[in-house]
């Protein structure tokens, strides 16, 4: 079956970006002039997918705001003759019906989010695209996965070799490196220590799901932290289907991290020619 959905968990409370992220949500942070959010829905939309959930929470209202009209500034645009950024933030505001929104009352955990949108994904594959790992790539890193998705019929994480004193901050694989990008997956710990850790294949923010793990985060099992863990749900997956890991082409950069999210401004600026010019000259100079 087709991948049409892809769920946003956005209704973290963005605790590592405070103060930023008291008022507003840590996903309308901006790499150079665009929200985070906005590259995870653009990757999502030019990779085939048609229906976006976003699972929000409290004060997450400029979400919703920044993929909708607004009419006063649309008419000064208009009337300044500024086209461009008419079509730019137009070309933003999606059919409507396409966009859809439910809300997570409680930030109990990832795994929690994703089975607030059960019932508008339905009993269906779908993927979920966490806003704060932005991937530069040729190809959208979602829909390379959607394509593995498509031979193999099975669920797929995206994953990353990190440094082995990174293990606890992310999900690990128990399996083999990939080889031609994937790997099956035998088993998967949230967050292990280095030592206990079975790899250092960590699960980034991408994942195509087939609809049985919503039976599984139907059990509300809580896991590190108290939360209620997806990779804990996945681990569960595995005694009923088959899960693999896919090694995605491209560069990540964890802007849920401070510093993660500095080095993806510097690089997405670098791109920019008109940038360039001035930046790198600066950061040359900064570095003597
Ligand atoms: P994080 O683990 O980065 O948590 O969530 P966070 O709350 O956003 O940020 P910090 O760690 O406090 O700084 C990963 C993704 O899962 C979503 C977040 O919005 C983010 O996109 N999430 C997390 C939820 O939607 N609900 C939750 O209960 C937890």
């Amino acid at each position: 079956m087709q991948v049409r959905k892809a769920v946003f968990p956005v209704a973290g409370l963005g605790t590592r970006f405070l103060p930023a992220t008291k008022a507003m949500p840590k996903e309308m942070l901006t790499v150079v002039d665009k929200p985070l959010i906005q590259y995870a829905v653009e990757e999502a939309l030019s990779s085939g997918i048609t229906e976006i959930i976003f699972v929000t929470g409290r004060s997450k209202q400029a979400i919703e705001d920044h993929f909708d009209h607004f009419c006063e500034l649309e008419q000064t645009l208009m009337a300044r003759s500024k086209n461009a950024l008419l079509r730019e933030i137009n070309h933003l505001v999606p059919e409507s019906g396409t966009f859809i929104y439910t809300r997570q009352n409680e930030p109990l955990g990832l795994g929690h989010a994703i089975w607030c949108a059960r019932k508008i994904v339905g009993n269906e594959p779908f993927a979920v695209l966490l806003a704060d790992d932005l991937i530069k790539s040729e190809k959208p890193v979602i829909g390379q996965m959607i394509e593995q998705f498509n031979r193999l019929n099975a669920s797929i994480v995206c994953v990353e070799e990190v440094d082995r004193s990174a293990t606890a901050s992310y999900g690990i694989l128990d399996a083999d490196m990939p080889k031609d990008r994937l790997t099956k997956v035998r088993g998967l710990v949230e967050k292990p220590q280095p030592d206990q850790a079975p790899s250092n294949l960590a699960i980034i923010g991408r994942y195509v799901l087939t609809p049985e793990i919503f039976d599984i985060l139907e059990l509300k099992e809580t896991g590190a932290g108290g939360e209620i863990q997806i990779t804990d749900a996945m681990a569960r997956l595995l005694d009923q289907q088959a899960l693999y890991g896919y090694r995605y082409q491209g560069t990540r950069f964890d802007c849920g991290s401070k510093v993660g999210f500095q080095m993806a401004n510097i690089a997405f600026a670098l791109e920019r020619p008109d940038m360039r010019v001035r930046l790198l000259p600066f950061l040359q100079q900064l570095c003597k």
